[in-house]
């Protein structure tokens, strides 16, 4: 084996380049793309390189039985090596009875995984493949915090969940990362297979093929002391957040919500802030995550429940002269907020919370000039959210409610839900009613304001009862394979739940409820559903890339934007904000008082003293032809009080989310020749003879690419603070 080596080191010695190419490879692992350091009020998860887990042998593990091998540490099959392994693992196979054996190997430095060819339906309920938890955002649930219940206690999670804590609350010993480009992947298997794989007869022998990963954090510990830091230095932290470019070890996860308001909320000339209007929310959110947090798309815990939504807001703009008669006769007024964070313990939604409290939403007050009257916690009566839309066993959807506070005045409540019931039978589905013990609400965005006050009432619409049936919320495997059957329910049951939508806001703001009011656009869910789930990306439908008219790469054209990844993390460099921004200015806004603008520079000037209304210059998905349009839609970064250096010191507690991400460093990947002691002196030289040959082969194969520096000073991990 040796002398082969020799032999083709010297013959390719001279072309040194393209035995390299073959073999010998540096891969750039994209940002997000490995798993690295978040922490909560107490706590650090996630990964960091140590010297323990940088280096490894390249093994594989293709079938549950493999696993097994992780207690041996390969040794039968590699008996003369003692150092560690990087584990090559179709994602799929992370499991209940695989996760203790990954977490509590000895012989593992990493994992890399990747997307395994087994694709699997919407429908599909043998794997639970759940990266969260049990239950749900547990800590920060108002039955748990408010006393009546005991931490974790309805378990809404626990068929799908891995673990009971999720995966994202794993302080792991080993490295990850995640590997979706075909090249790479080949690369890695090939290397694998030429030298690791044992031969016929069960042996293998230097060299091997050996893989070198670093992610360094620069911060451990957990977020208070992160906290304390950038408290003590707010101003970096102030002007990272603003430009992502001062030097920081950890900052909070905060990303754009986005609040859409279809009828306009009284504007005051100063600071009067007397009481005016009642208002229900129509609340979804916009995140989820998985292991390796930023490859998770959502398709069921976000994409499908936001469709139902803009489809309802493209109705009502639709109708919205009606909407607005209503609201100015009944005085109550709907609008639409899609939450960043929510699956981090409500970042979005606790946020708003405590700025309506503090009478600073939408906006802060502002003497100067008018303001819109501040949407107060006292003035929101319902939270009107949809989850997990389009996985609905059978034809039967729930609604969830808040038992004690839909005690105090039924009425309302009850009319709200008999809309909804006629909006999703005429649709062919089937509602029930909460009832005895299942009048708690479920985890959702409502808890944040059930927290902040003690009136505003919830109506969750989802397809679980007591369980989620869907067995991969927030995971790295939330992302279907769907027939054309299964697409073709999911879009009825968008359709029908985005019509209970309209019927439940109609009936609160005083609106009939009729063909025309509650009619949603089946062909716009259509396309929707294949712009924003079927497509690989963003942009690759024709609707969303007239849509975009050329302005979404002249925004951004680094790597994390061309991903398809609904994951909030401490610096916006996911492009979903922008496509649900623009999708909402286009179920929402009008051009009808605008038709005579045909620049962007006079359509902005529109938008300069206004309080209310913003002004875009924005194509129209059908026709590509640009107009001004009018709107009153927020875009709006939400940072956790808890967490905000510029929020006072006691709202650190444990009402807010306190979720924070490590700065960190990605190394490449590099794949290597693993030889034993000895041959290092052969290998040196092998680097003179090659050096004689060819000096470029000495640069670009320096003994270093080819042996394992055991000498190497200690890699440490990110120095606590
Ligand atoms: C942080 O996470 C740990 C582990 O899940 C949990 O025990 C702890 O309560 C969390 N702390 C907060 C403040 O949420
Ligand atoms: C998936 O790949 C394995 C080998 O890598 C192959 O045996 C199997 O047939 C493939 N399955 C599908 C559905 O393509
Ligand atoms: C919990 O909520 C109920 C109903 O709003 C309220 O009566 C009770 O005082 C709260 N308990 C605590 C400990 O906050
Ligand atoms: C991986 O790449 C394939 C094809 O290039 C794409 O369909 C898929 O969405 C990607 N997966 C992730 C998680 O990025
Ligand atoms: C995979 O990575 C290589 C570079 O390593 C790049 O040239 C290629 O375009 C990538 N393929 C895909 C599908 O992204
Ligand atoms: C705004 O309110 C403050 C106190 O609430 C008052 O002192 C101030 O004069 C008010 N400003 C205007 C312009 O009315
Ligand atoms: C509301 O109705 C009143 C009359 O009933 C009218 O004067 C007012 O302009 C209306 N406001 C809006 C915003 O339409």
């Amino acid at each position: 084996m040796k002398l082969w080596i020799v032999l083709i080191l010297i013959i390719g010695g001279v072309q040194c380049d393209g035995f390299s190419d073959q073999v010998f490879k540096t891969l750039n692992i994209g940002e997000g793309n490995a798993c690295y350091r978040t922490f909560n009020k107490t706590h650090e998860f996630g990964c960091q390189a140590t010297k323990d887990n940088e280096n490894g042998l390249i093994v594989r593990i293709d079938k549950h039985e493999d696993f097994k091998n992780l207690d041996s540490c390969w040794r039968s099959f590699y008996p003369s090596y003692s150092g560690k392994f990087w584990a090559m693992v179709p994602v799929d196979l992370i499991r209940r009875d695989s996760i203790s054996m990954l977490k509590s190997s000895d012989c593992l430095a990493g994992i890399v995984l990747y997307n395994s060819n087994q694709s699997m339906h919407p429908d599909e309920k043998t794997t639970a493949a759940s990266h969260d938890g049990d239950c749900p955002n547990a800590a920060s649930d108002y039955y748990f915090q408010n006393d009546t219940e005991a931490y974790c206690e309805r378990k809404f999670n626990s068929r799908g969940s891995i673990t009971p804590d999720g995966l994202m609350r794993m302080d792991w010993r080993v490295q990850m990362i995640f590997i979706n480009n075909s090249t790479d992947l080949d690369v890695i298997k090939r290397c694998y297979s030429m030298f690791n794989t044992p031969r016929e007869d069960g042996s293998t022998g230097y060299p091997y093929c050996g893989m070198s990963f670093r992610m360094t954090n620069m911060a451990a510990g957990n977020s208070e002391i992160c906290y304390r830091r950038g408290k003590n230095d707010a101003k970096l932290f102030q002007m990272n957040i603003d430009s992502g470019d001062a030097p920081q070890l950890c900052g909070a996860m905060h990303s754009d919500n986005i609040f859409a308001f279809p009828t306009p909320i009284p504007t005051t000339p100063f600071n009067d802030t007397h009481h005016s209007s009642k208002y229900m929310m129509v609340a979804s959110r916009m995140d989820s995550f998985g292991m390796i947090p930023e490859v998770s798309v959502g398709e069921v815990s976000v994409l499908t429940s936001i469709i139902s939504v803009l489809a309802a807001a493209r109705s009502m703009g639709d109708n919205i002269e009606k909407w607005k008669k209503a609201s100015n006769v009944s005085n109550r007024n709907i609008f639409f907020s899609f939450f960043n964070g929510e699956s981090l313990d409500y970042i979005g939604s606790g946020t708003t919370a405590y700025q309506m409290g503090k009478g600073m939403f939408p906006q802060s007050l502002r003497e100067d000039r008018a303001h819109i009257h501040p949407v107060l916690l006292e003035e929101l009566e319902y939270v009107l959210e949809v989850q997990q839309v389009g996985v609905a066993e059978g034809r039967k959807y729930y609604v969830h409610i808040d038992g004690d506070r839909y005690d105090q005045d039924r009425t309302p409540t009850d009319k709200i839900m008999d809309k909804i019931e006629r909006g999703l039978r005429s649709h062919g589905f089937d509602l029930e009613k909460p009832s005895g013990s299942q009048r708690k609400v479920p985890p959702s965005s409502w808890h944040s304001f059930a927290k902040a006050d003690s009136k505003v009432k919830a109506v969750l619409i989802a397809p679980f009862k007591e369980e989620y049936d869907y067995k991969r919320i927030n995971s790295i495997l939330d992302k279907n394979q769907w027939t054309s059957d299964e697409k073709e329910k999911a879009v009825q049951e968008i359709e029908a739940v985005a019509t209970s939508i309209l019927a439940a806001s109609a009936e609160y703001v005083g609106l009939e409820t009729d063909d025309v009011v509650a009619k949603v656009d089946k062909k716009l869910v259509t396309t929707l559903f294949e712009c924003l789930i079927t497509s690989n990306f963003w942009f690759d439908c024709d609707f969303m890339q007239k849509l975009d008219g050329g302005r979404y790469h002249k925004l951004f054209d680094s790597y994390g934007f061309n991903e398809k990844s609904t994951y909030i993390s401490m610096e916006t460099h996911t492009a979903f904000p922008t496509v649900l921004h623009w999708l909402t200015i286009f179920a929402l806004g009008s051009d009808k008082e605008t038709l005579n603008v045909k620049s962007e520079k006079s359509c902005s000037h529109l938008g300069q003293f206004q309080a209310m209304y913003t002004y875009t210059w924005q194509p129209s998905p059908y026709t590509g032809s640009f107009s001004c349009l009018k709107s009153a839609i927020v875009k709006k970064v939400m940072v956790s009080p808890a967490v905000d250096p510029s929020t006072p010191e006691e709202e650190m507690n444990t009402r807010y989310s306190t979720w924070m991400e490590s700065v960190y460093i990605i190394e490449n990947v590099n794949l290597y020749l693993m030889e034993d002691s000895s041959f290092e002196y052969t290998m040196l030289i092998i680097s003179v003879i090659s050096a004689l040959l060819s000096m470029i082969a000495v640069i670009r194969c320096s003994e270093a690419t080819f042996i394992v520096d055991e000498g190497e000073p200690a890699a440490e991990g990110g120095e606590p603070l």
